[in-house]
């Protein structure tokens, strides 16, 4: 029941009909018998401002930010969590009392996909795939946590300009390759840690993979941080190699849990929060199936 007293969460993006934020903060609210409630925003570019603005005057307490908004909505928060600010893009804000402070929730939740799958990555030389928005903050988090990092990107450029943001915050040497062949499985070989943030594999083109599947081996764990479909190519044929394998919706829900978390001060729902997340993608396919069949 909404009522005079609820509390109200957003998230904002552009488009933000295939977010799945709502559905699993709203299940978790109603678990934790907390009177709040999320709603999507679909904000332009141009109304970004206005929106932050209109978070204040509203005093909405929280809102997720997702694409395209990022990167562009740190200049209109009043604090930023220190980790937020390294990094360079916020996807979770907290109004306390018209204060607002952004967070990046994408790295931790990263973190503690892997460390929840037993896998400790420091001291591991990782290979990433991709130098796009979500690398800079599995780069960042990995490179302070104490692995050895190579980013590989299709354009060079982009990899080498990550890289040095990377090692200049961190003094740490961070190496930047085309992402070919050779030099995959010339860095494969030595690797233990496999992570693709490109979105190579991503509905609808599910048959591609990043990585050919000759070159996964057993020893290696392969963390594809693709959200949809849960199980991509990769993963599959990762699994088939024998290597270890972490899906990209168990990143989607530590990050839930963290910004949860930051809002509430409560500890999180998060077996809940997980089949909230894996019901939403597979009502998801199904509805983009009903699409296709039905342009067919
Ligand atoms: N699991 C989670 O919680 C989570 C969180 C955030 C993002 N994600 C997922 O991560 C993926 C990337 O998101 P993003 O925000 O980083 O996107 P982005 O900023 O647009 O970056 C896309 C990356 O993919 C590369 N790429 C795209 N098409 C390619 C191709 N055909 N061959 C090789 N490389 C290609 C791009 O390379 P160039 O630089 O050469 O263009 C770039 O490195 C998406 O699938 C997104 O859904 C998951």
């Amino acid at each position: 029941m909404i009522s005079g007293r609820t509390r109200i969460f957003g998230v904002i993006g552009d488009p933000v009909e295939h977010v799945m934020a709502p559905a699993i903060n709203n299940a978790a609210f109603r678990k934790l018998g907390l009177d709040f409630l999320q709603v999507p925003f679909r904000v332009k570019k141009e109304d970004l401002g206005k929106a932050i603005e209109g978070m204040r005057a509203l005093n909405i307490r929280g809102i997720n930010v997702t694409i395209p908004h990022k990167v562009a909505v740190m200049p209109f928060l009043n604090e930023l969590d220190p980790l937020a600010e390294r990094i360079g893009a916020v996807n979770t804000i907290a109004n306390d009392g018209g204060v607002l402070t952004g967070y990046n929730t994408d790295a931790p939740g990263f973190l503690q996909a892997l460390l929840g799958e037993g896998i400790e990555p420091k001291g591991r030389n990782v290979v990433i795939l991709g130098a796009g928005g979500a690398s800079r903050a599995v780069s960042f988090i990995l490179a302070e946590r104490g692995s050895n990092v190579v980013i590989l990107n299709r354009t060079l450029e982009r990899a080498k300009e990550l890289a040095d943001v990377v090692s200049g915050a961190l003094r740490k040497e961070i190496r930047a390759l085309k992402l070919d062949r050779e030099n995959l499985a010339r860095e494969l070989g030595g690797a233990h840690i496999l992570v693709n943030t490109t979105s190579v594999g991503m509905s609808p083109n599910i048959n591609e993979t990043p990585v050919s599947a000759d070159l996964l081996k057993s020893k290696l764990v392969v963390f594809d941080i693709v959200i949809n479909p849960i199980k991509t190519r990769l993963l599959g044929e990762a699994e088939v190699a024998g290597a270890q394998t972490i899906r990209g919706v168990d990143m989607l829900v530590w990050q839930g849990v963290v910004a949860f978390e930051i809002w509430t001060g409560l500890k999180a729902p998060y077996e809940l929060m997980k089949e909230e997340v894996v019901k939403a993608l597979e009502e998801q396919s199904a509805v983009n199936g009903q699409h296709r069949s039905a342009r067919l």
